[in-house]
């Protein structure tokens, strides 16, 4: 079913899973002959870009047979931030049995796999190999195609995964830990960045802010807890770059505007509740404020909004709202999918897979990967 959305996108390019792929197979190590004769492909993936180990089984026509997370957060908690090295040995640990646990919820055997997706960056480049050389080394014993995914394009393909997925073209507002861009999707594989942050990333702002206000890592859902309990307007929050044209973005001003609140306050619970609160309306002010500029500018009427922050009941709240006032539409992955997961890997490894995209055996990650040096996935 899902391939069939995305090739029904892609104008037919699914027949690529029938063709011999683009490039020449001498290049590859691995047999094609799946890809090429069979049209229902059901892929494992693996994600291990940061902080969550996690595997998933995405079936083109039954949907996603199973997905498990690890996520290390209780690991990192006591430095107040991921520790790269922590986060690559835990994964070390945790990602057979996730592989196990998922194969085994799915009824999947190894026999009945076309291919392997991992995420190949951006990310941390220890905790990211711990995965590629994991997925490479079952596809080679396997003898399966494997295909390195870019973490980014799993976020932005997970709205796919629902019943009622997003039309393209769209603008997808990506907010995670590490990145705030809005990038329009023309189709899957073809990505225009049109904006980004400058400095902090929105889910940083979060992060960082919360841990000056003294709550646990990761700060994100934390603070935004907390700036439930808190008043509106007690405390205002710089908007950088709204009195600017363009579609960039800046958060890093956000950190010191709350040190200087913490510092010149006697804080209080109520007090701390309401400096919360004026921080999470700061960044979903400038985030829906650039994203309904980039509406305007483009003329698209349909947004997506993936990521970690993409979790945020306000912003979602407020993205709803203002999209549907203009007659346009929000689509949203449910919550397990705006955080880092195995599933969207999945979507997007299964889209290159069936568009004959693999690779050769070297095991490789990247920590920094620019999303419109993807190829096209049409055959
Ligand atoms: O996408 P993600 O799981 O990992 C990256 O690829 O970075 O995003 C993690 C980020 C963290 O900064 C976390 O604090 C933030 O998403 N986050 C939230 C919420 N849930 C997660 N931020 C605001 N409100 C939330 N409910
Ligand atoms: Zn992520």
């Amino acid at each position: 079913m899902i391939l069939l959305q995305i090739t029904g996108r892609l104008g037919g390019a699914g027949a690529g899973i029938l063709k011999a792929p683009a490039v020449k197979r001498k290049k590859y190590w691995v047999p094609v002959r799946c890809l090429r004769t069979l049209r229902a492909v059901r892929i494992l993936s693996i994600e291990s870009s940061c902080d969550e180990s996690a595997a998933a089984v995405l079936d083109s026509d039954a949907g996603l047979l199973a997905h498990a997370v690890f996520s290390q957060i209780e690991l990192h908690r006591l430095y107040g931030g991921v520790v790269p090295e922590l986060a690559s040995r835990d994964h070390v640990q945790r990602l057979l049995p996730l592989v196990r646990e998922v194969l085994a919820r799915a009824g999947t055997d190894r026999k009945d796999l076309h291919g392997v997706a991992y995420t190949a960056g951006p990310g941390l480049v220890g905790a990211l190999l711990t995965g590629a050389a994991l997925a490479r080394s079952l596809a080679f014993a396997w003898d399966l195609p494997a295909v390195g995914v870019h973490h980014l394009e799993g976020h932005l393909l997970a709205p796919l995964l629902e019943p009622a997925p997003p039309p393209f073209p769209h603008l997808a507002l990506l907010v995670s830990g590490g990145h705030t861009m809005l990038i329009e999707v023309r189709a899957i594989g073809a990505y225009r960045l049109l904006g980004q942050t400058r400095d902090d990333a929105a889910g940083e702002a979060f992060d960082k802010t919360a841990k000056l206000l003294g709550l646990p890592y990761p700060g994100g859902p934390a603070l935004s807890q907390l700036a439930a309990e808190g008043r509106a307007g007690v405390f205002e929050f710089p908007r950088p770059m709204l009195d600017r044209p363009g579609l960039e973005f800046s958060f890093s001003g956000l950190k010191t505007a709350v040190l200087h609140a913490v510092r010149d306050h006697e804080l209080t619970r109520e007090l701390r509740a309401d400096v919360a609160r004026g921080v999470e309306e700061a960044i979903v002010d400038a985030l829906c404020a650039k994203t309904l500029r980039a509406l305007e500018q483009t003329g698209l009427e349909t947004l997506t909004v993936s990521g970690g922050v993409g979790a945020n009941r306000r912003l979602r709240d407020r993205l709803v709202r203002a999209v549907t006032a203009r007659g346009g539409r929000v689509y949203f992955p449910r919550l397990e999918f705006c955080t880092d997961n195995a599933a969207m890997i999945a979507v997007a490894g299964l889209a290159r897979l069936a568009a004959g995209q693999h690779e050769p055996l070297a095991i490789g990650a990247r920590a920094q990967w620019a999303l419109d040096s993807l190829p096209p996935v049409a055959a």
